[in-house]
Parts: C-alpha cells; structure tokens; sequence
C-alpha cells in the first residue's frame, strides 16, 4: 500500500533547468565556447560538478581542480540571482492540487533532490510546509543514479521503499527510484523515461487514487 510521495524537484515542480542554463551559458560565454540548449538537456539531474564536467567537455576545456571549483561557485552565485527571483506563480500546473490531494488523504510527502539550493527554492515557491521531509544535495553523498537520496527520504517518512512512490523527471533519477526498489512515475516523455512504471507530462488533471490505479494496472 503506498503511504509516501517523494518528488524530485527541478524538472517535476518546477521549472529551473532554464535557470541553470542561463547560468552555465554564461560561463561558457566567459570561456569562450558555444553551450546549447540541446546540451543543457545533459545536465538535467546531474550534480553540479558533473554539469560543469560536461560543459567543459562541450567547450573542449581542461582545468585543474581549484579553477573548477570557482566556476562552479561563479555559476551558482548568476544561478542564485535568477533562483531568488521566482515566485509561486512558477510553481509547474497541478502540482498544488496533487500535494493538497495527497495532505487531504494523508499520504507523507518529502523531497528526494540533488540541488543544494532546494531550500531556496522551497522558500521562494512557499512550499516548505508541504513537505514533511526534505532531502536535499546537501544530505547526500552519491549522486542520482544511486539510490541513496530517495532511500534517506523513505527512512525519514519511517516507510519502506514499497511503500513510496518516486517522481522524476530524469532518465538518471527513474534508474535510481527502481534500483531502490520503489514505484516511479516518470514526469516527461516514455521515450526517454520507459523504466518508469507509469510517464505522464504533468501533474494536470490527475488526482492520486487514479495515479495509484494506473500503476496498478
Ligand atoms: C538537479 C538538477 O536537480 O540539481 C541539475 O536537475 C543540477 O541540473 C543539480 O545540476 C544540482 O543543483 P545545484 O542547485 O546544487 O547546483
Ligand atoms: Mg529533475
């Protein structure tokens, strides 16, 4: 019986992968190299140190560890400045309604992400109180396709993996929600997230005991 909802974040409530975009696009344009946003679609779920990995893989660029680490603190601080001018109006469509459903039947809710910035993010969305439970890049140390976030997340809510449903909308998070052995609902295309027990686009127009349905059948 599943008792838990443990949601990924960017990508599945809201909408930053514009964000980080923006923000590494700008460090590409300081080094001096193209960054589309065909290659930003690599970086969605990825910590950020392997998102600047895979930029500089795109821009052709080697650098020793400590310039690393100062541009990927660079970025963060033009990422922080686009993240703390959001507001709940960006909050992706469905996704209150789906929380107010879940808190309506008692369903626990915690969040299962990579970023270090979620609190912000939280905070700027005003939507900490939903959350009963919040793992964030800042609890974990193995990176999504590894289990370890969502499986913290399930043992904070005292459930059991079985017991939880993942939302992801990365191929990297569906890989880690079934490897912890947990139902998934891929946010986004089947092409891309097939493993996932069910995939739909969004959160509109679907209530909870008819999401349970469709994973059961
Ligand atoms: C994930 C995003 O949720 O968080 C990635 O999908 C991002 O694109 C990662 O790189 C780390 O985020 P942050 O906020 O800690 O740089
Ligand atoms: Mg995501």
């Amino acid at each position: 019986m599943i008792k838990g909802c443990i949601f990924d974040l960017d990508g599945v409530i809201v909408d930053t992968a514009k964000y980080h975009y923006l923000a590494w696009k700008e460090l590409a344009d300081d080094l001096g190299f193209e960054f589309t946003e065909k290659d930003n679609e690599r970086l969605k779920g990825v910590s950020r140190m392997r998102s600047l990995d895979i930029l500089l893989e795109v821009g052709n660029k080697t650098f020793d560890e400590a310039s690393k680490l100062k541009f990927a603190e660079n970025k963060n601080k033009r990422y922080l400045d686009y993240i703390l001018n959001m507001t709940p109006d960006e909050i992706l469509p469905g996704v209150l309604d789906f929380l107010d459903d879940l808190r309506s039947k008692n369903i626990k809710i915690a969040l299962g992400s990579a970023s270090k910035n979620a609190m912000t993010i939280l905070n700027q969305l005003k939507l900490k109180n939903y959350f009963d439970v919040v793992i964030d890049g800042t609890k974990v140390s193995k990176a999504k396709p590894d289990p370890e976030v969502f499986l913290k997340g399930a043992e904070a809510l005292h459930l059991k993996p079985e017991e939880c449903i993942v939302f992801e909308d990365a191929e990297a998070g569906v890989e880690a929600a079934i490897k912890g052995g947990f139902k998934c609902i891929g946010i986004g295309s089947p092409e891309n997230l097939g493993n996932a027990n069910y995939v739909m686009k969004g959160f509109e127009n679907i209530s909870f005991d008819e999401l349970i349905y469709k994973i059961e059948h």
